[in-house]
């Protein structure tokens, strides 16, 4: 089904016109060059979004680039794609699901007039703002309880990475939010069904102690189930005695969580996507650890950069611009992959949580139609945070055969006061993107660096809740504005399906020992790691 008024990014104009643009004068862009040619370029290259600044002055885009990504923009009808996205319309078209993952950082103050076809959603916003309440006073009654210690989240995927990610990076948050009351829990994130990471977890645990919150979209995800399962065995076995106290469920199906035995279940609704959850009850673990007053902020935060999407001019709409730097690089550049270095400790998980993001969401070979693309669509995302990875592969990224765009992320205040550090880190992260930029081209032989090597580079002021929300909100957003523009749903992921039924056939199979039916590989594999290679 084609979205509203939208046209697939290679049957615009502007797609010929770029092609023509980078074959004249993209492909030889120099940064250098460029800057020297323009004194003017950081600031009319550098944009201020909330909680965000971001210098794009180091990109390899010119003036004419620029008027003609946003032209392409304008011709694929972003604008209305977004729009429809924003009144609830079903645009993830394969599930016939609406997209409303912005509702959950909707302030409960805020007029719903605010939004465009806000009336379509105006009982799910009540429901919102119900659960929301219910949940972060559960997470306050939790935080008080001298009793309860430790918070286990068992979860994968969105159920995971996105408050895994968020409690680290708001950890010092949390440390400043603390109200003399009983001390911080101690935060555990279970995902991977492998029985090490469980285990080692429940080693140090005291049942009477630990609350396990079983956080599942479906409440069906194998992973999950196995490890929600043996996390009950163990606190029945340990002597745990109350599970109604002691399980909660992060759910839309209160149905399935009902018959695992758990009362106290949190809802959120088929129109948030996993990878998009963190806003819903999937929040809870960084609500508990943040405290309720702390969790709205970062909602809010969220919720500025929502108004900053929806209402700013293409030309200065952040989310806008990087999404189409975006197609600029994987389409026309060919550059396949995208490093995120955050200058931050705290924002060490970061990279893993936008791998998802970005991945799942744009990681398709096919449009909205179910039309076999032409063109390349989601980079690799990865990356380390500095300065660790300049001692890994920054070699690469500075002398290697490919050229990978690289985001740097920095905060301006650092939470310790441990002098000269902070400093240094900046020191560092301002120090590579202008290495990258400027390369050494007099150096002959080993020595030598290319340079004209691109970056972008955001500013936080603070790494408190408020602006982490606005920098996941944007990076959402972004991922949005490059999927609409290749005409692709970038809210289904049927690629996780297949593996999954072919593990469930197997499983069996590893006990037996029946490989019939298999391919020679699985067979062997098989029979290796039952023990009997020569089977
Ligand atoms: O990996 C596929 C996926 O469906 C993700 O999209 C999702 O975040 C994850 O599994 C976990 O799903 P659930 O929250 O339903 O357990």
């Amino acid at each position: 089904m084609p979205m509203p008024s939208s046209l697939r990014c290679d049957h615009t104009a502007a797609w010929q016109d770029l092609q023509r643009h980078y074959d004249t004068a993209g492909r030889d862009f120099d940064l250098r060059r460029a800057f020297a040619q323009q004194p003017g370029r950081f600031e009319a290259l550098s944009l201020e979004a909330p909680y965000v600044f971001a210098d794009l002055s180091k990109h390899l885009v010119d003036d004419t680039a620029q008027a003609l990504l946003l032209r392409l923009a304008r011709e694929c009808g972003l604008e209305s794609r977004r729009d429809a996205m924003f009144s609830g319309e079903a645009i993830n078209n394969t599930e016939q699901r609406a997209v409303m993952h912005f509702l959950l950082r909707q302030p409960d103050a805020a007029p719903d007039a605010a939004v465009p076809g806000a009336p379509a959603w105006r009982d799910d916003l009540r429901a919102v703002q119900s659960t929301r309440d219910a949940m972060l006073a559960y997470a306050e009654r939790l935080r008080a309880d001298p009793a309860i210690t430790d918070v286990v989240n068992i979860g994968i995927g969105g159920s995971d990475l996105g408050p895994q990610m968020a409690t680290l990076a708001l950890a010092d948050a949390a440390r400043a939010a603390e109200t003399g009351g009983p001390p911080r829990k101690r935060m555990h994130f279970v995902s991977n069904v492998d029985g090490h990471e469980l285990a080692s977890v429940l080693e140090t645990l005291r049942p009477e102690g630990t609350v396990f919150l079983i956080a599942s979209k479906t409440f069906t995800t194998a992973e999950t189930m196995t490890n929600a399962a043996s996390a009950k065995a163990w606190f029945l076995a340990r002597g745990g005695t109350d599970t109604a106290r002691h399980f909660a469920a992060l759910t839309t199906n209160v149905e399935a969580a009902r018959a695992f035995g758990i009362e106290r279940t949190f809802g959120f609704w088929d129109w948030v996507g996993g990878r998009y959850s963190l806003w819903s009850a999937i929040g809870l673990p960084l609500a508990i650890a943040i405290g309720a007053e702390s969790f709205r902020a970062f909602l809010a935060g969220a919720h500025a950069m929502d108004a900053h999407f929806r209402t700013a001019p293409l030309e200065r709409n952040l989310p806008v611009r990087l999404g189409l730097l975006d197609v600029w690089y994987r389409n026309f550049h060919g550059f396949a992959t995208r490093c995120v270095a955050p200058y931050h400790h705290a924002l060490r998980r970061l990279p893993a949580y936008l791998q998802q993001l970005e991945m799942e969401s744009n990681g398709k070979r096919v449009d909205c139609d179910g039309q076999v693309l032409p063109f390349g669509t989601s980079p690799v995302v990865w990356g380390e945070p500095g300065t660790n990875g300049q001692h890994a592969f920054f070699q690469m990224l500075h002398q290697g055969t490919d050229v990978i765009p690289v985001e740097f992320i920095a905060v301006r205040r650092a939470a310790h006061d441990l002098p000269g550090h902070h400093g240094k880190l900046l020191a560092n992260a301002l120090a590579q993107a202008q290495a990258l930029m400027q390369g050494q081209p007099d150096a002959g032989g080993h020595r030598h660096f290319p340079g004209n090597r691109p970056s972008g580079f955001f500013v936080l002021d603070a790494l408190d809740p408020a602006a982490l929300g606005a920098l996941i909100a944007l990076y959402e957003h972004r991922v949005f504005v490059s999927g609409a523009l290749w005409g692709i749903n970038s809210f289904d992921q049927w690629g996780v399906e297949l593996g999954k039924v072919l593990a469930k056939d197997i499983e069996p199979r590893l006990a037996s020992g029946d490989t019939a039916g298999l391919d020679a590989s699985t067979a062997g594999l098989l029979a290796r790691l039952r023990g009997s290679p020569a089977a």
